[in-house]
């Protein structure tokens, strides 16, 4: 029977790169999602970007852009990088929307009428000089516990304390470096205690991993509280409804992105939205998510659907997080990768085939060893997969004009291959990608073997063997085809390369059984390289290098006062840049020179004399004593008026409005800068 089934994954906030760790669950998501397709069933794929809440607000007043404008230029990244990786949405849409501020406002009135809503006043920390409250995140003090200085508000770096962001010693807003008050403020919230049993039977109901599922009973245990679903402005989001400059929290209407991306696709394409909406209906709708988002997926979320009379989810298929060589993604280390960055470098179907390797139903951490993704690639796809391919193909067309013989010598070793269709389509099901995979390198390894025995490399040099090197070179690439049926929601891309050369159409998981016989197939080209060492350091030189230096200058170009940054340069040329806290001892004009001032400078290992075109700016008796910024190793440089042994460095729009630091305490000549 064919499934109707609507798919999501985690919508990635609107607030920073794809990095690999993401790509997990979108990988896991896209690859079975295609394996759904490839059954023949109907499911659609949607996703979007989440794009609310106070980081991204601040983010975005930081680059002096407005939300609207960071977050659109986030979601092209974040469309660029799924492309490239072959993470293929039926839709990829945003949460600030209007269709997630109608069904939010819907989900939100619906709840409130049922009597899931209740306010009341709470006290929060504010940030008096910015005018806002201020997240855990975003308060900084020292830990309670062990006096570290500069730890956030809900736990400490050095002792792993978590507490109260009021526990904090000597507090001050991240923000602004204000000292938070505290003020009270009337808050809304939806009361979870109310689904108690609904949600305590719905945990249990077959929906959720059984690990996931235990670890619920924690917060059954400690009863269900009221959740606060809004926000005081300024913030990012959508005003609720009733209630003036009241918003609603981010993961109020994150979730509810979901049906707002799949909306947005059903009006464009004539899908039934409310067939997939309303509580008895027969189509399935499935969240994969990363196991730090369970409460959120799994408690709140069937809750307030429920409350507005929707359906709930089928089921939630939580993951486990990426680990880089053993270790948390580091960006000292060089294994904080962004998607972009791999694909500078690599084929992203790699990528995909060793989450695939590594995946299976549980919640347990998948490791990126980056020595065994390179073996795994070289020896399991390039090795095993694409050589039967290669060690046929060749014969094929150069003898038998690129036609397959017109029957299976071993019919037997055909059927081994396509009798595990049904096995592994269902481990695919489950999410038992590993499993899959290892049964597919084992029929791998079992097609290499028969060519090996067979040698028709041999045969091919001897008088009247022709008809063997057909059969068994039309063995080889039969073989090969239902290799690549099995890979092909992990390798799209070559898959659909691999259907060129057969020249065959898509194949569907029901045609894997189907030899291909008495059939024209075109030229073999190469389908995969193996991968080089060069290429694993060159991502991780890179992921050191771009974390140094985030591109922020496509944000800034919105600002006509501000000049074009310059052309990047790498961390390399960066660190070259011998910087030095200078003190200015004497200024003088110079002779006929417009701009310049004469500039000796102390910079604690003697003197330097410097030329600087700030004259408009600065009288030279303003100068002597101050302290400014130099670099100290420019090579120096003969000028009209005498040598310059360096720069300074100034900031401001130029003209009359130059600005050198005033001495501050903590500068002394001579200090280096970075
Ligand atoms: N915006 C929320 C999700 C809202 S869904 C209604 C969010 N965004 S996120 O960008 O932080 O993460 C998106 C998804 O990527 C989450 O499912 C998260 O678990 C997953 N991952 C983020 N980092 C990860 C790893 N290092 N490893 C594996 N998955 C990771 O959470
Ligand atoms: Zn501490």
């Amino acid at each position: 029977m064919q499934r109707k089934i609507l798919v999501t994954s985690a919508l990635p906030y609107a607030n920073g790169s794809i990095h690999l760790g993401h790509l997990v669950e979108y990988i896991q998501t896209d690859v079975w999602v295609r394996f759904q397709k490839m059954r023949g069933h109907e499911c659609h794929y949607v996703c979007a970007d989440d794009a609310h809440g106070t980081p991204i607000m601040l983010h975005a007043q930081k680059l002096d852009i407005t939300p609207e404008q960071l977050i659109a230029n986030i979601q092209q990244e974040h469309q660029a990088d799924f492309a490239d990786f072959a993470v293929n949405f039926d839709n990829f849409h945003s949460t600030h929307s209007p269709e997630n501020k109608a069904l939010a406002s819907q989900v939100y009135l619906a709840n409130r009428d049922a009597g899931h809503i209740a306010t009341r006043t709470i006290s929060q920390a504010y940030d008096p000089e910015k005018e806002m409250f201020l997240p855990d995140r975003f308060i900084k003090g020292e830990c309670p516990k062990c006096g570290v200085a500069d730890q956030y508000g809900d736990n400490c770096e050095a002792c792993g304390a978590t507490y109260d962001a009021t526990e904090l010693k000597n507090p001050v807003s991240a923000v602004s470096g204000a000292t938070p008050i505290t003020k009270d403020s009337e808050h809304y919230f939806f009361k979870l205690g109310n689904f108690e049993e609904d949600l305590k039977a719905w945990t249990r109901g077959g929906h959720l991993q059984d690990e996931v599922s235990h670890k619920l009973n924690e917060w059954f245990e400690s009863g269900l509280k009221d959740w606060d679903i809004s926000r005081d402005a300024p913030y990012f989001g959508f005003e609720i409804p009733d209630a003036p400059n009241k918003f609603f929290y981010v993961w109020l209407d994150a979730p509810i992105g979901y049906l707002a991306s799949f909306k947005n696709y059903c009006d464009r394409t004539g899908i039934d939205f409310d067939e997939y909406l309303k509580p008895d209906s027969t189509t399935e709708m499935i969240h994969f998510i990363g196991k730090d988002i369970i409460n959120f997926h799994a408690l709140f979320w069937p809750a307030m659907l429920q409350g507005a009379g929707f359906r709930r989810p089928n089921a939630i298929y939580a993951h486990g997080f990426l680990t880089v060589d053993g270790k948390k993604m580091s960006k000292s280390r060089g294994t904080f990768i962004k998607a972009r960055t791999y694909l500078d470098h690599l084929n992203p179907e790699y990528l995909r085939y060793y989450f695939a390797a590594k995946l299976g139903s549980g919640i347990d951490d998948i490791d990126l060893n980056l020595e065994d993704f390179q073996s795994r690639i070289n020896s399991d796809l390039v090795g095993k997969v694409v050589n039967i391919a290669s060690r046929c193909a060749g014969f094929i067309s150069k003898r038998f004009d690129g036609k397959l013989a017109s029957t299976l010598s071993e019919r037997a070793l055909f059927d081994d291959f396509t009798n595990q269709a049904d096995s592994i389509a269902d481990k695919m099901e489950k999410r038992e990608f590993g499993h899959a995979m290892r049964d597919i390198m084992a029929l791998a390894d079992k097609a290499n073997q028969y060519i090996d025995d067979k040698k028709p490399w041999a045969l091919a040099k001897e008088e009247g063997k022709d008809q063997q090197v057909h059969d068994i070179c039309t063995m080889g690439i039969n073989l090969f085809r239902v290799l690549i049926a099995y890979l092909k929601p992990v390798l799209p891309r070559t898959a659909e390369q691999a259907e060129a050369f057969l020249n065959i159409e898509p194949i569907l998981w029901s045609d894997i059984a189907s030899p291909l016989l008495n059939h024209s197939i075109d030229k073999f080209k190469p389908l995969m390289t193996r991968i080089e060492t060069d290429k694993i350091v060159a991502i991780q030189q890179a992921s050191k290098e771009t974390m140094a230096a985030e591109p922020t200058a496509q944000k800034l170009e919105t600002n006509s006062n501000i000049d074009p940054i310059a052309d990047e340069i790498s961390f390399d040329d960066f660190a070259k840049i011998d910087l030095r806290i200078a003190k200015i001892v004497n200024a003088e004009h110079v002779e006929d020179a417009k701009k310049l001032l004469k500039l000796t400078l102390d910079i604690g290992l003697g003197e330097k004399q410097v030329f600087a075109g700030i004259k408009s700016a600065y009288a030279p008796e303003d100068l002597i004593g101050k302290l400014t910024v130099m670099v100290a190793n420019l090579a120096p440089r003969k000028m009209r008026f005498g040598l310059s042994e360096g720069m300074v460095l100034a900031a401001g729009p130029g003209g009359k409005d130059l600005f050198i630091l005033n001495p501050d305490d903590g500068a002394q000549a001579g200090m280096r800068v970075k």
